[in-house]
């Protein structure tokens, strides 16, 4: 059984993150916004994306929140990218590491160095559907429900305890970019509150999976109509 903080993070200063991107960064922008609102007490200390151009960066900045590349091209494997990633990010000493929309896939050694304070949103119910597509993947099994989910990571790809799931209906005539930009829509609700769940230490992780306030909780799946 692992808590989500320790009591003396909850009562004492915000849950620290740094945030992973490699693109639009429209997550990123939801945590700005929900931080802005004062609906979700979080200190974003640092925004990594290993793209350079990466619009996320540009969001990051006019928040006036720190902000660098780490491009991958420029190391000779996974793993010595990883290792730069992991310094740069233990500099800021976070209680909590995001992954949003950072399109690497990590090794085990890095996701092991984060246990439990490692979070993912994948755009899909898992456990279907990991890996990419997931929309078009969806549209072609003839799936009645598609979603979004946010977990815990594990070194597996796309697995890991899950913490929230998002679902909506997938309509007759939907296309993939159609549908996805509905299920964007429900991540931008869905990841800022997990986030909130974790920095209020109300997760905990048990075997494969979590918690909320102690139970598995009706609110871990949500269902829009959108
Ligand atoms: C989201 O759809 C998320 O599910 C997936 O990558 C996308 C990131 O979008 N992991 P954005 O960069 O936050 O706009």
């Amino acid at each position: 059984m692992v808590k989500s903080q320790t009591t003396e993070a909850i009562n004492g200063p915000k849950t620290r993150a740094v945030v992973l991107i490699s693109g639009g960064g429209s997550n990123l922008q939801a945590f700005i916004d929900q931080i802005t609102v004062g609906n979700l007490e979080l200190d974003i200390s640092l925004v990594i994306s290993n793209v350079a151009t990466a619009h996320g960066l540009e969001r990051a900045k006019l928040a006036g929140i720190k902000q660098t590349c780490i491009d991958h091209t420029q190391y000779v494997n996974r793993s010595e990218f990883d290792q730069a990633l992991m310094t740069r990010i233990d500099q800021e000493e976070p209680n909590l590491i995001i992954l949003a929309g950072f399109m690497r896939i990590l090794t085990s050694e890095f996701v092991n160095h984060y246990a439990n304070r490692l979070v993912n949103i994948h755009p899909s119910l898992l456990p279907k559907f990991t890996g990419i597509n997931t929309h078009q993947r969806a549209i072609d099994a003839g799936e009645q429900w598609h979603g979004a989910s946010i977990h815990f990571v594990i070194p597996e790809l796309d697995a890991g305890p899950v913490i929230l799931q998002g679902r909506l209906p997938v309509l007759p005539k939907d296309t993939a970019e159609q549908l996805q930009q509905r299920i964007h829509k429900i991540e931008h609700q869905l990841y800022p509150l997990a986030i909130k769940w974790f920095s209020q230490g109300r997760l905990e992780v048990r075997g494969d999976k979590v918690l909320l306030d102690g139970e598995i909780s009706e609110h871990q799946l949500q269902t829009f109509d959108l």
